[in-house]
């Protein structure tokens, strides 16, 4: 795993990689609640944002190569799919083929419907890893440790207002995946 560690820092910015480790361990304190298992959590927490910072041709060369629909907001904010590519880059790189944890890097910038365990922990770890700060994110963490579902839904919601506020466009699986378990939750 340090090797794991040490490949991940050299490619990371300080600032990025200090998130990328207080994901890892949050998501491992997570996954202890949750009775997952903490090394798909390592796995998927180091790699999550591997290629955040990968430049447009590279990404469209890997969408191309590996046959990925991008649907049109991915198309028109390519910064949207760097789970994709990281998870890509997992596979091929990191000789990870365990689908649950690339699942868990594809999905973990915008959800989807029927969201894993382990794809809510990243998610929610994500968003309360300790270098994060915003309004209401104390109580998130506290709800983190209770319901990782209902905590997902609140980080979730949480970013759909933000990306609202800051004039973006809503990609699709957030509203999907919120939809879903707003009806699973009336159904109940
Ligand atoms: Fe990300
Ligand atoms: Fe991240």
């Amino acid at each position: 795993m340090k090797k794991l560690k040490d490949k991940v820092k050299g490619k990371l910015k300080k600032k990025r990689f200090l998130h990328t480790e207080g994901v890892v361990d949050t998501a491992v304190e997570l996954c202890k609640i949750y009775g997952i298992d903490g090394q798909k959590a390592i796995l998927a927490g180091y790699l999550h944002d591997y290629t955040k910072y990968m430049k447009k041709d590279e990404i469209l060369e890997i969408v191309k190569r590996e046959k990925i629909k991008l649907n049109e907001v991915e198309k028109h904010n390519l910064f949207l799919v760097h789970g994709y590519t990281a998870a890509v880059v997992a596979r091929d790189e990191f000789a990870i083929s365990d689908e649950e944890v690339l699942d868990a890097i594809r999905y973990h910038t915008f959800g989807r419907v029927n969201m894993t365990i382990l794809d809510m922990i990243m998610y929610v770890a994500d968003a309360i890893e300790p270098e994060r700060e915003y309004d209401g994110i104390e109580q998130l963490r506290k709800l983190a440790k209770k319901d990782i579902e209902k905590a997902y839904l609140m980080a979730l919601e949480h970013s759909i207002k933000y990306v609202i506020d800051k004039n973006q466009m809503i990609h699709p699986n957030s509203i999907e995946s919120r939809n879903a378990i707003l009806m699973k939750n009336t159904e109940e």
